[in-house]
């Protein structure tokens, strides 16, 4: 499948580059422009090999790889945000020693700020495959796990077929795989030996939020990572001095590596969940 040559807006400057394998992505670059809305971005959703979740790390490695070096060689991006858990998890160390003088910003799970608000101190965790199987995520776990402060413990649940459901749009089958997948779960609510905090790690699940939230029930708090994430961004920007200093509203480009379908798909979600 080829990558879209749609040209380059002569508008847009040096942009933030921002990945995913879809549209979950789009959820952490709603953050980045609701608290930056003066810098431009070039989102690149990697759709021809999407979903990302149940493949084998190398290969999501290796798309990361791809669609990094084609953000920083022809659309000349400022910094990068790795929009992706699974891409994050497989590649983010293997990008960082690739293009060390780039800003690359990546997401992982927010299991820390869940095990700091529980207070049953048991949290559940709904990510791809990939993430809860990489050494990445152990090791995050593994530094929060067991009792005292800010720690809890971790009941993880893969989501196999979620993040597809959600980019073809299909809510009917992401409701039930939802209610599936918070069911095996075990018991949730805020009393001893139960759930009260769900992690989304993955970027698409933000979308179907409300469906969590409906289908989990409202004594448990559900936490997605756009606004942390868009906020470290906006730290490190500053502290390398890339900040944007125009006042008067960035450019967004879209960029898909499957068919023009798919891009037209793209411009649809990007509508819907972008202001
Ligand atoms: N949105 C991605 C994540 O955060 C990947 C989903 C997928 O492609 O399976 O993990």
């Amino acid at each position: 499948m080829s990558t879209s040559r749609a040209a380059i807006p002569a508008q847009l400057g040096t942009p933030i580059g921002v990945f995913d394998s879809g549209i979950g992505g789009l959820s952490i670059l709603r953050a980045l422009r609701a608290l930056m809305p003066n810098e431009d971005y070039v989102y690149y959703a990697d759709t021809a090999y999407a979903p990302y979740g149940e493949r084998e790390e190398v290969f999501v490695m290796e798309r990361a790889q791809a669609l990094t070096r084609e953000l920083v060689e022809r659309l000349h991006i400022k910094a990068l945000v790795v929009a992706c858990n699974t891409a994050t998890a497989a590649a983010i160390a293997q990008l960082r020693a690739q293009w060390p003088g780039l800003t690359i910003v990546g997401v992982e799970p927010a299991l820390k700020p869940a095990a700091a608000l529980s207070r049953t101190k048991r949290v559940g965790v709904l990510a791809t495959r990939g993430t809860l199987s990489s050494e990445k995520f152990s090791l995050l776990k593994a530094s929060l796990e067991g009792q005292g402060q800010g720690q809890a413990d971790f009941v993880l649940q893969p989501c196999d077929g979620l993040a597809a459901a959600i980019e073809a749009g299909d809510s009917r089958r992401s409701d039930a795989l939802l209610a599936q997948y918070i069911g095996a779960l075990g018991p949730l609510g805020w009393h001893e030996g139960q759930i009260d905090t769900l992690v989304l790690g993955c970027t698409h699940y933000a979308f179907a939020m409300d469906a969590v939230q409906r289908i989990a029930g409202p004594q448990v708090r559900v936490l997605e990572t756009g606004e942390p994430v868009a906020r470290h961004t906006q730290r490190l920007l500053g502290d390398a001095g890339l900040l944007q200093p125009r006042a008067d509203g960035g450019a967004m480009h879209l960029r898909c590596s499957g068919s023009p379908a798919m891009l037209e798909a793209l411009r649809a979600a990007t509508k819907r969940w972008i202001p």
